[in-house]
């Protein structure tokens, strides 16, 4: 049998999920890791690794390209935000040297990069989503005529990692920010819970095949730091309706927030989300999904299926590493 090499780029310290495809490849291929710091620790737990130029480097997709050739590499993902275009734009370079990118199309990912942009597209097909505006002017008028009201957030409309993030109080605090920071939004503040989607969409297929939601109870540095997995009838047909409507493929994480019994949209990332492993560990085996899809094969729809009340509490590790880099 052929070997299912996969490379992760990007790596940084998402050990789990190099763990979760050596586990699933179970020897029928191997992980490689590219990240472009030596001292990323999920280098060190794959089969192979390799040190790139940063991504925006003229080089890096050449170099990308060699490794997947060189490597015998059938697929191929990346776990941060800024790159996820670039490998959406090159999609076809990959796939004509048999390599199988699990990304969503260039147009999709650049929705999701651009909170705005996925406001509006949200607003125009009636999904329910905070309200944002990237005119100060016009949340002023907003603002004077009652129709929204201080605390807001305002963050970077291209923003990720709660980068930038700020929870703001008046009319001042918004001037100092947008002084300060070109690219911003104000955006209605949400006092409810939130939750999170991990979603996967067969490459092959097209067909929403997987939807794990959890309930955040703590978030630390802009990741879910404990949560909790439920599932509800009503949130799987939004998120079903909403990952359809949007066109997505493969794995996505969607941030929703739960206001008055009401679910509103509020981001999208089309990557594992750094909570995936709380999916993983309840058995919501996307890893083995895109597996089967680099294999030819096409998942079985299995939404829901996994336990509910399940708790994920994030806690520290360490890589030891000896000798000279
Ligand atoms: N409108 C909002 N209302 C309440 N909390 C918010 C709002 N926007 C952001 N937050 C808080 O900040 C976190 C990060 O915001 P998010 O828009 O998801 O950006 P990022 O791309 O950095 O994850 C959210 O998970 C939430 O805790
Ligand atoms: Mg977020």
């Amino acid at each position: 049998m052929n070997s299912i090499n996969i490379l992760v780029l990007s790596c940084g310290i998402r050990n789990k999920i190099i763990q979760y495809f050596k586990k699933e490849l179970n020897g029928n291929g191997i992980v490689i890791a590219a990240d472009c710091s030596e001292l990323a620790p999920a280098l060190y737990e794959a089969d192979r690794h390799f040190i790139v130029p940063k991504i925006h480097d003229e080089k890096y997709l050449d170099k990308i390209l060699k490794i997947c050739k060189e490597n015998n590499v059938k697929g191929i993902l990346s776990l941060i935000d800024p790159e996820l275009s670039t490998l959406a734009k090159h999609k076809n370079e990959f796939l004509s040297i048999g390599v199988l990118p699990i990304i969503s199309e260039f147009n999709q990912v650049e929705l999701c990069f651009n909170k705005y942009f996925m406001y509006k597209f949200l607003i125009k097909n009636n999904f329910k989503t905070p309200k944002s505006y990237i005119n100060k002017e016009e949340f002023y008028r907003d603002v004077k005529e009652g129709i929204i009201n201080y605390p807001v957030f305002v963050k970077p409309i291209t923003g990720s990692a709660s980068f930038n993030i700020n929870k703001v109080y008046c009319k001042e605090e918004v001037e100092i920010l947008f002084k300060r920071y070109n690219n911003l939004m104000i955006q209605e503040f949400m006092d409810g819970e939130e939750y999170g989607a991990d979603v996967y969409v067969d490459m092959i297929s097209g067909e929403t095949v997987t939807i794990f939601t959890k309930r955040k109870i703590k978030m630390r540095a802009g990741e879910t730091d404990k949560s909790i997995s439920v599932k509800n009838g009503n949130l799987f047909d939004l998120l079903q309706q909403f990952v359809k409507k949007a066109g997505f493929r493969g794995v996505i994480d969607i941030d929703i927030f739960k206001v008055n019994d009401e679910y509103y949209i509020s981001e999208v990332n089309p990557r594992f989300g750094g909570g995936y492993p709380h999916a993983y560990e309840c058995g919501v085996n996307i890893p083995k999904m895109i597996i089967n899809n680099i294999m030819g094969k096409v998942n079985d729809v299995n939404i829901g299926n996994y336990e509910e009340n399940i708790y994920m509490m994030k806690y520290n590790e360490v890589m030891i590493l000896r000798g000279n880099l």
